[in-house]
């Protein structure tokens, strides 16, 4: 089976508008393409929520700061299609930068709070590029129901504000992590790590989920941030922008993991810059 691909908003709401006819409950799971398998656990998520499920694939230059990084984003529609077919998403979205971005746009959808610190902080106007075409995602599509990985946990937060905030009616699903089976989060851009660089990948997570069990009884976050940060600047990542225990319910930052916590991190390995989070709570929550 074929997964059919539309182009244009006016396409899309005609197929829509036939499904809404028959009553069908339609989920969206937005992506950038470039498809593992951790967008098609969102995909077989999305199957089993709604009667029709369309993905989504744009490369939205509005949420890269780094020209390099837009230019080299890795682009496989053609694989990404024929990944989807199997699952049997219904519809693959995939507008030019025209349809979304029309001559004389000149709209940002701007979260404040939850979209401040951690990546909002190394990444300036990514989450305001982000929200920007979720929106119009939403909006162009009319979901019930939209699919997120929690890979990208600040990205799920600032969704959800900016859904409430603007009363879409959609409900946001968090979906867990997809990992390598050495711990390693999936990642489109992980293709861009050399052999070396790939056997160091996976110490980040370990040593995010060793700090996180430590977080779980200690009385000051502090001082197991500090030798985390240094034992994956040890293991081989260049830099560590950020490792910091935030409140899993509304990022709040946390001087130690009284309430429900996750650990996020971003590091640079070589010229490649990964990101990872990890519950902070009892044993197997990880
Ligand atoms: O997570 C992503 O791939 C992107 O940020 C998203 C949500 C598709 C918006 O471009």
């Amino acid at each position: 089976m074929t997964v059919a691909i539309v182009r244009s908003t006016t396409e899309l709401r005609s197929t829509i508008a036939a499904w809404r006819a028959q009553g069908e409950r339609i989920a969206v799971v937005p992506t950038m393409g470039a498809l593992h398998a951790g967008h098609l656990s969102l995909v077989s998520a999305a199957m089993n929520l709604a009667d029709r499920v369309i993905v989504t694939l744009f490369v939205n230059p509005r949420q890269f700061g780094n020209a390099t990084d837009l230019a080299t984003y890795p682009r496989t529609e053609t694989e990404d299609a024929a990944k989807l077919g199997p699952l049997g998403a219904h519809l693959l979205y995939a507008p030019g930068e025209t349809e979304m971005y029309p001559a004389g746009f000149a709209t940002t959808v701007s979260v404040s709070g939850v979209s401040e610190g951690l990546c909002g902080a190394y990444r300036p106007g990514h989450f305001d590029g982000v929200a920007t075409v979720v929106t119009k995602l939403f909006l162009q599509t009319g979901a019930d129901i939209a699919v997120f990985g929690e890979k990208d946990f600040q990205q799920l937060h600032v969704v959800r504000r900016m859904a409430r905030d603007l009363d879409i009616p959609i409900e946001i699903v968090g979906c867990p992590t997809v990992r390598e089976p050495d711990g390693l989060a999936l990642s489109s851009r992980n293709v861009r790590l050399s052999n070396r660089e790939r056997e160091i990948a996976p110490k980040l997570a370990m040593i995010m989920s060793d700090a996180a069990r430590k977080l779980v009884s200690a009385i000051a976050a502090e001082p197991i941030l500090q030798e985390a940060k240094a034992a994956i600047v040890a293991a081989g990542y260049r830099e560590v922008e950020y490792l910091e225990l935030r409140a899993e319910d509304d990022l709040s930052p946390l001087k130690r993991a009284d309430r429900p916590a996750r650990l996020l991190a971003a590091a640079w390995l070589g010229q490649t810059r990964l990101i990872d989070n990890v519950k902070v709570g009892p044993p197997g929550s990880a």
